[in-house]
Parts: structure tokens; sequence; C-alpha cells
């Protein structure tokens, strides 16, 4: 094999990649995303799905999307500004809207693509980004397309965010502080109510990422700013429809004139052929859903609280979290491989978390908690946690 070729070159990196027991792999599930999946041909519980209301198998919510497709087909073929708006879309669009208490909103092909289509849209190489050291990659991925100075600041550490701004006060570009409302990977809350207080006094535009928060957190569902009563003084609020909405597709909601823009100038949006039918209708059935009642959300926390009362007694280093991200740091990545191993052993199937989705030395495991968890799985969930506790002493 030549030095120079590519499969020479691969073959190195991928080496590289087992060595340092950083290798993925992808996991087939032969069955709906349910507590109970099948895998390998066993049937398992999971504990690892971001379906928190359980909407991917709602019935409501097939059905919706299995009329929509005999109505409008399974595709649009073509991008939003050809063939591809709807009138779905745009329904959709003043949904989320009315759900987020923005003038309006667009609805992008993935939360993925809402964050790195916007974000260089606005910033440029002259702004500032002041950016939380555990952002999601899209928000990251974002900031870095735009060219932006990227300051970061530590973990929802409002002083240190603080002492930032206050660094770069005299400077007369745009200025943007980034932040996950949940962290995706600790499942804990940004404090936007400090965010916006300081987006105020420093004049920075507030943007944030709802993704693990819509459906979850609020009143009605609404998210982080709806729980912390600022939806009215964030400026762009992004989020994904492919977590507890349990379809697909991402959006930014904000004011008309900002999303007018965002038609014009986000490339992700101009330059992809749009969300098709199914998918839409899924949405909006499951936000009509999450929208008329609680019994999801109430299901849901009655679910962690069960769970976190044998956390807190047991010897698991893990975080505190008060949203369905339960995650059990473990350190090493080659131990959080042997936990994620011993588990599917014992019919439990939750995957390690490695760098790059974690920092390094921080590896673990990620439970995720689903409404449709009975207590069934979770009491031999904590079975087999009791078990793995003697495991790792
Ligand atoms: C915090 C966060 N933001 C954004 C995304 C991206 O959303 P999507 O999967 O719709 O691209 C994810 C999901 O993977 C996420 O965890």
């Amino acid at each position: 094999m030549k030095v120079n070729s590519l499969d020479y070159w691969v073959k190195k990196n991928l080496t590289k990649i087992k060595e340092s027991n950083l290798h993925r792999t992808l996991v087939e599930i032969s069955s709906s995303m349910s507590p109970e999946v099948i895998i390998n041909k066993k049937s398992c519980y999971q504990f690892a799905s971001n379906n928190y209301l359980g909407l991917t198998t709602n019935p409501k919510v097939i059905n919706s999307s299995i009329s929509s497709a005999s109505k409008y087909g399974v595709g649009t073929g073509g991008s939003r500004l050809v063939t591809g708006t709807s009138s779905l879309h745009r329904k959709l669009e003043e949904e989320i809207a009315s759900f987020k208490k923005t003038e309006d909103s667009i609805v992008f092909s993935s939360g993925y693509l809402a964050s790195i289509g916007t974000i260089p849209s606005i910033m440029s190489k002259k702004d500032i980004i002041f950016s939380d050291e555990l952002n999601h990659a899209c928000l990251i991925d974002g900031a870095r397309l735009a060219g932006s100075k990227i300051v970061i600041y530590k973990h929802s550490d409002m002083v240190d965010l603080k002492k930032k701004l206050q660094k770069y006060k005299s400077n007369k570009e745009k200025k943007m502080i980034l932040t996950d409302s949940v962290f995706s990977m600790d499942g804990d809350i940004a404090p936007l109510d400090k965010i916006v207080e300081l987006c105020d006094e420093y004049d920075c535009i507030s943007m944030i990422d709802e993704a693990h928060a819509t459906g979850v957190l609020g009143d009605t569902g609404s998210g982080a700013s709806e729980m912390f009563q600022v939806q009215d003084k964030i400026d762009i609020c992004m989020g994904t429809l492919s977590k507890a909405v349990g379809s697909i597709g991402g959006y930014v909601a904000g004011s008309r004139d900002l999303i007018d823009f965002l038609k014009n100038k986000a490339r992700s949006f101009i330059f992809d052929t749009s969300l098709p039918a199914p998918a839409l209708s899924a949405s909006l059935k499951a936000i009509s859903i999450i929208r008329k009642d609680n019994i999801l959300r109430e299901k849901l926390y009655d679910n962690i609280k069960y769970f976190q009362s044998y956390l807190e007694g047991s010897s698991h280093n893990y975080l505190k979290s008060t949203t369905p991200i339960v995650p059990i740091i473990v350190g090493d990545e080659r131990k959080a491989l042997m936990y994620s191993k011993f588990l599917l052993e014992n019919q439990i199937y939750i995957p390690a978390v490695r760098p790059p989705s974690v920092p390094v030395g921080e590896s673990r495991i990620r439970l995720t908690f689903m409404s449709t968890h009975k207590k069934k799985h979770i009491d031999k969930l904590i079975k087999v946690m009791k078990k793995l506790e003697k495991f790792s002493n």
C-alpha cells in the first residue's frame, strides 16, 4: 500500500482511534424506539433515547403521519425556496412560534442545520461569540463557520462569563452569548435568567439551543425559556423536533424580521431539500399533544424521581440533574465501554459516551428516561445498576 494513499492514511488513523478505545460502531435496533427494543435479535430495555415523551410511537402521531403521507407523498422534491414549502411547513412554523411565544419561526431539516445556518448568517469575522464550554457541537460548528472570535466561558459560570464580557466591553462589533438551555451530556440547565441580564448589560445577542428542553421543561413544555419566564428576552431560540417532539427537523423561533432574514441568508435552509409531509404532520400532532396536557411530562418526572431515589443511596458517581438526562461518570473510556457491555449482557441498553462527545477523562454512561418507561423497566435497571456497583468496586 502506498504511504501517501488514502487507504494507508485511513487505516493508520482507524488504528489510532481503536487503540484509544474511541472506535464507534453502529448498533442496529430492529424495533420501534420504545422502552423495550430488539438488538441482535434479543429483547432489552433501553435508557438511551431522547424520545422523552414516547411520541415517536404515539398512535395519534403515527396516524397523522400516515394520512399526511397518503395526501402529500413522502418527499417534497425541492428546497424551501423552490417547490419545498407546503401549507404544512407554514402551519408548523406558526405552531412553533405560538408554542415559543415569538412572532414567527422557520423550520430546517434538522436542529444541526438550523444552528449551522443561523449563526453564520448573523455573526461574522469581526464579531465575538461567547460560548459555554459544554455547548453542543451544532453551536460550536455554527460559531466556527461564522469565523467570529470565539470566547469560551466556564460551564454555566456567570462570574467567568461576566469577566470575559467585561474584557471585550469596548468592542463595537456584534456580540452573542451562545448556550444550550439543557446540556445534552450533563443534563443540567443553563441559568437563562442570568444570561439574559448579562446580554442586556453588555449589549449581546442571546441565542439558546432548546433541543433537550422543548417538550420537557416549562408549564406548557415550551422549554427552559418558559421555565425561567424569559421567552420575550431571548433573541434567537433554536431547537429540534427530533427529541421530545419525537419526529425530525429543527427550528429557529424569533422576531418576524429575523425569520425573514434567515429565509434569505441561511445556507442550510436555502440549499437543502425540505422536510417531507409525514415528518411535519408528526411534529404538528406531537406539539399539540405536548401543549394540551401535562400527563406525559408528569409521568416522565415520576420516572426520573423514582430512579434518582435509588441513585442517591448508591455508590455511583452521578451528576445531579433535574432533567431526563442522568449521567453516571466513569472516567476512563475503556471502563465506560465495560459498563455498557455489562449492562447489555444484562438486557439493558445504554451506550458509553466518550470523547469528543464529552471531555477526556469524563467518559460516562448517559441514561435517559421516557414517560413510557414502566416501573418494571426501572426496577430491572436498578437491579442491574446494583450489580454494577459491586462489579466496579
Ligand atoms: C443540544 C443539541 N442541539 C442540537 C442537536 C441537533 O439536533 P438534530 O438532531 O435535530 O440535528 C442535538 C442533537 O443531537 C443536541 O443534543
